[in-house]
């Protein structure tokens, strides 16, 4: 079976930096709270011109450049998200007329929150094994600013906007990604808009603006980050320090120490940019693989263990090397 390496990363953050102290001017907030308790010090939002597709679609170009594939090279286009600029046509439909993508390419928009890029990686992985054109671009995009509460002070400052991608390339004798994966139907500890919910308040699934119960959330959190992550080093048949880097979704700083702590990693093989960016969901992980490509602490070869946890409930996590 034909397995898969990373072979280019993009990335693409807005314009706009919002500081905790210019979420204080807006909210009964202050650097302190949210810095101690989330390790978030910034993070962006989209400004006039720019949305969750124009990130996407550039972080995308940029990725297809780096990995130096051309455009009739991919035959599969995913974009996670749950904040889509538009319910149809997908953002990955979007990409493909942008792109220049062949009219064959497998064209698909995947929800699974703050796990969807890991999700829409296993996805890959199985359409690429069938055969046929060797390259998947793989996309994680939020416009989370456009579901927030500005009234609820809990959940407003943890959130930003951006976007990440990857090239995925498969061929024989590449590596598997050793996926793991998991869903908990919940409602209750973390919710978003659905299109219904500004028609019937009262008959909607969803409510008008994401919520979220932090500790039920976070306990969640804390529980499957480490389990997945240990499924996956298990399934791999590597050990925790066989691996280069691991790439944890950034939500909160304080989960990814409790997974370090619980796992016995290296912290310095974990490191993050929730201080820069906020959690940026579905994009998250692919926006710090990128960074860590470009700054050069991840290159030719390594292994990098990527997990996603969120809305849904989800999670998912997998092991994938760079070509
Ligand atoms: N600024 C100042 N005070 C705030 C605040 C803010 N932005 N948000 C809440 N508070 C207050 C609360 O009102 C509460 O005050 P009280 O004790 O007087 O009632 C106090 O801070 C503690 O609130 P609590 O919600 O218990 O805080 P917490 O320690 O659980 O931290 C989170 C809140 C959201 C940071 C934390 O629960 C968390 O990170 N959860 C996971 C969230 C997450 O990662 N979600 C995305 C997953 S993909």
């Amino acid at each position: 079976m034909r397995g898969v390496k990373i072979v280019g990363t993009g990335s693409a953050l807005p314009s706009r930096v919002v500081t905790n102290d210019d979420m204080a001017q807006m909210v009964d907030t202050s650097d302190e709270w949210i810095s101690t308790r989330t390790g978030i010090r910034s993070r962006r939002w989209c400004a006039a011109g720019e949305s969750q597709y124009t990130l996407a679609r550039d972080a995308a170009k940029r990725a297809l450049d780096a990995a130096g594939v051309a455009p009739d090279e991919v035959g599969v286009c995913l974009v996670a998200t749950f904040t889509a600029s538009a319910a149809t046509p997908s953002a990955a439909c979007l990409i493909q007329r942008d792109l220049g993508l062949a009219e064959d390419t497998f064209c698909l928009d995947v929800n699974a929150a703050c796990a969807g890029f890991v999700y829409a990686l296993a996805v890959a992985e199985s359409l690429l094994a069938r055969g046929g054109k060797p390259c998947a671009l793989v996309v994680g995009a939020e416009e989370l600013s456009r579901v927030m509460d500005m009234a609820d002070r809990t959940t407003c400052v943890l959130f930003g906007d951006g976007a990440g991608a990857c090239v995925l390339k498969a061929a024989e004798g590449y590596p598997a990604l050793h996926a793991v994966w998991g869903s908990r139907g919940n409602g209750e500890a973390l919710a978003a808009p659905g299109v219904n919910a500004a028609r019937d308040e009262a008959d909607a699934v969803c409510p008008s603006y994401l919520t979220m119960d932090g500790r039920a959330v976070f306990r969640f959190a804390t529980e499957v980050l480490p389990r997945c992550c240990a499924e996956v080093l298990e399934r791999a048949g590597v050990s925790a320090s066989d691996v280069d880097r691991y790439v944890f979704h950034q939500a909160n700083k304080r989960i990814v120490d409790v997974a370090v702590r619980k796992l016995g990693l290296d912290p310095a093989k974990c490191a993050g940019n929730i201080d820069r960016t906020g959690n940026t969901s579905a994009a998250s992980v692919p926006i710090l693989l990128d960074e860590l490509v470009r700054e050069g602490a991840l290159g030719s070869g390594d292994r990098v263990v990527l997990a996603g946890f969120g809305a849904g409930l989800t999670w998912a996590g997998c092991l994938a090397e760079l070509a």
